[in-house]
């Protein structure tokens, strides 16, 4: 087919937009668009080529697999090269992997050593694949000698890599030395350093509250921080290595001829390898494996854009070989994107029940990651300028599990010049009180307290919510109805509602009117615990209430506790001791406190447990922090065990801490418990221990 002069205005255009991205990427660590886009405009720009091969450039994109290494490294030559993977996007193409593997090791007739299955042996053998999460930051080469790290390397473009030696030897887990004594004089280790997800969200957090840069991705982060030419800051960020291959190893050495068994040998010289790595007959379990570990990907402790299946068997990769940049044998299935792009329409402020004014941006909806994205947090003005974001902008945004959605860049080229800039209102969008800024804070705050609606909304959907007094059918919908038909201005307010107030509310009958009363007379009777949560003083979550009543008793003597007493509690530091006396210093407040106690609201108080009483309880002077999913009893039911074996629970995991409680999906504390060298349980392992002191029923 002759190409035609529109074709050929295309393929130039595609050209010089990936070479720009891939120079931003690669070069300037600093990315305008997000991997999906790249990957359109590539994959559109493979297409016009195999249509027309006579348009083919030595200089295209797709012939080339990174860009050139940074002039200030020095560099280094790969003694053999650092390879890229071909993708699947979809079952079908993984299928299809499998397919051609086996008609090209038929075609080639050479048999393979497998269980034969099936009639013809040759056509029906089952491939063993090892299966290994695809870590979203960079390839690394590291070479031993002797058993010592002599040179670290970049992939750079895939030949000639930057010289990152000193770089590498500040990351904590990658070993100066190998361990025992059997390894290769010369040894090759390949991997990729990245980021874990809590480091890289302390990162940023740090960063935007001294108005630093702040990093779009651990990626991003990862490739900033290995590049610096100061080794000792890389040093200071918490990046990982985890070990995928090896390259160069000696001649006189006799490797094991499967994958998976070079994997373990690598584990055994001291390196980390990944410890959800599988080993699995046939592709299907492939697709298995990988809808298994998409389940697991937003619990897992870093990023992963897929899964790269690896036939296991060293002698059929070598059959294989490659192609001009990727082996025949193995292939990266891919995740949905993280990342995408979309048109920011709006900004909107939403106050939050401490009167903070929050930037989000309204967003033309897009899928990111199999969700509908139409809204993202901007966090506070420092970071809108920091963005240079506008109205009217195409931004990049990224939705991470649980995190809300973030808006990572802006893609200044295809800013419209009716784009315009975001401002923070003078005054609440919603009770119109002067907004403030003190000097210093980050956030902007509306001055208008329980005056505001937004405030006194969100107070009293804390002071209602399960942890908090659990008034049950009082949900967000129905506060807001109360607060907006002023049935609402404080909390005793709620126990003075009548039948005819509530039932006057839209969609509201009678039966139920009656339900949220009685529910309101319920949770009058609460604990002092909950009461004090419910209040919401600052930084005062469930388990410094919690401790805060246990360890004083009386409601009284916490009201008239100096900072010194607040400080020997669990869990409360200079801050929370802080906030607690500055509540109750507010003449406000106590009068709050006062009203409540008038329409009933009561707890049981006594003298809190003495020392010397718990001391003969089995897990006395011991404290656990408790996280996670745990399958067999929630997360409160497991701190009432511990406590009632005279243990102490607390929030964060800390020197002092004593062994965590880990269920499934846990997140940060576990990475900084198992930083920390703290005792871990599962769920199993913590039932385990509350039977063996005699706890019956679990
Ligand atoms: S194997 C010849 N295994 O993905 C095989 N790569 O697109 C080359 N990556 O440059 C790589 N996890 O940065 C391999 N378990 C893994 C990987 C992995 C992440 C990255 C690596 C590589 C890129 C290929």
């Amino acid at each position: 087919m002759t190409i035609s002069a529109e074709e050929i205005e295309r393929i130039n255009q595609l050209r010089e937009q990936l070479n720009g991205y891939s120079h931003q990427y690669y070069v300037l660590d600093a990315p305008t668009v997000p991997d999906v886009e790249y990957d359109r405009l590539y994959r559109e720009l493979e297409e016009l080529e195999k249509e027309h091969s006579e348009s083919v450039t030595a200089d295209s994109p797709t012939q080339k697999v990174g860009a050139p290494p940074l002039g200030s490294f020095s560099q280094v030559t790969h003694e053999m090269p650092m390879l890229s993977l071909d993708n699947a996007m979809n079952e079908d193409e993984l299928i299809d992997f499998e397919r051609k593997v086996k008609d090209r090791l038929k075609s080639t007739n050479r048999a393979v050593a497998v269980n034969g299955e099936g009639e013809g042996g040759g056509e029906a053998q089952t491939i063993e694949f090892a299966c290994e999460p695809k870590l979203d930051g960079l390839a690394v080469s590291i070479l031993y000698e002797d058993g010592q790290l002599v040179q670290a390397a970049t992939r750079g473009d895939g030949s000639i890599g930057e010289n990152i030696t000193l770089n590498v030897r500040t990351i904590k887990n990658v070993p100066l030395v190998l361990q025992g004594t059997d390894f290769p004089r010369r040894l090759e280790v390949r991997g990729e350093i990245y980021m874990p997800k809590a480091g890289f969200e302390k990162l940023n957090q740090n960063a935007r509250d001294h108005g630093e840069k702040v990093f779009a991705n651990p990626r991003n982060a990862a490739a900033g921080s290995l590049r610096q030419l100061d080794s000792r800051i890389t040093a200071k960020r918490p990046l990982e290595f985890c070990a995928y291959s090896i390259g160069v190893v000696a001649e006189d050495f006799t490797l094991p001829t499967k994958h998976d068994e070079i994997l373990q040998r690598i584990k055994h010289w001291g390196l980390k390898i990944n410890s959800d790595m599988a080993v699995v007959q046939g592709i299907r379990a492939c697709v298995q494996y990988f809808a298994d570990l998409g389940q697991k990907r937003d619990a897992l402790n870093y990023d992963i854009d897929g899964i790269v299946f690896k036939i296991n068997d060293l002698e059929i990769q070598r059959q294989l070989g490659f192609v001009a940049r990727a082996p025949r044998w193995a292939i990266a299935a891919k995740f949905p994107a993280q990342e995408e792009m979309t048109l920011l329409e709006e900004v909107d402020f939403q106050v939050g029940r401490t009167g903070a004014l929050t930037p989000v941006a309204r967003l033309k909806v897009v899928h990111v990651a199999g969700v509908m994205v139409s809204n993202a947090t901007l966090h506070n003005m420092d970071e809108i300028a920091r963005l240079g974001v506008k109205v009217g902008d195409t931004v990049v945004i990224r939705r991470a599990g649980d995190v809300i959605p973030q808006v990572v860049s802006v893609v200044m080229d295809r800013r419209p010049d009716s784009a315009y800039d975001i401002v923070m209102p003078t005054n609440c969008p919603v009770c119109h009180s002067k907004v403030e800024r003190i000097t210093g804070e980050a956030v902007a705050r509306c001055s208008g307290g329980l005056y505001c609606g937004a405030q006194r909304k969100e107070a009293i959907k804390h002071f209602s919510s399960r942890k908090a007094l659990d008034v049950d059918g009082l949900g967000d919908k129905l506060v807001e109805q109360l607060v907006d038909a002023d049935l609402i201005n404080s909390f005793d307010d709620l126990f003075h509602l009548q039948l005819s107030d509530v039932v006057n509310l839209e969609r509201m009958a009678e039966k139920s009117a009656q339900n949220l009363l009685d529910s309101l007379e319920a949770a009058k009777s609460t604990t002092l615990g909950r009461f004090l949560y419910a209040l919401g003083i600052k930084e005062v979550g469930v388990t410094t209430a919690q401790n805060l009543a246990d360890h004083f008793g009386f409601l009284q003597r916490i009201q008239d506790a100096d900072e010194e007493c607040l400080l020997a509690v669990p869990d409360v530091g200079e801050i929370v001791a802080k906030h607690v006396l500055s509540f109750f210093a507010e003449s406000h407040n106590q009068s709050i406190i006062e009203q409540l106690i008038k329409v009933g609201v009561n707890w049981p108080e006594s003298e809190p447990a003495s020392a010397a009483e718990n001391a003969e309880l089995p897990l006395a002077g011991n404290v656990y922090v408790i996280t996670g999913t745990l399958a067999d009893m929630g997360r409160d039911d497991a701190k009432q065990y511990v406590q009632a074996l005279g243990g102490k629970v607390t929030g964060s995991i800390s020197a002092k801490t004593n062994c965590l409680i880990a269920g499934e999906k846990a997140g940060s504390k576990l990475a900084k418990a198992q930083g920390l060298g703290i005792d871990i349980l599962d769920e199993a392992g913590f039932i385990e221990l509350l039977r063996h002191h005699g706890v019956q029923g679990v």
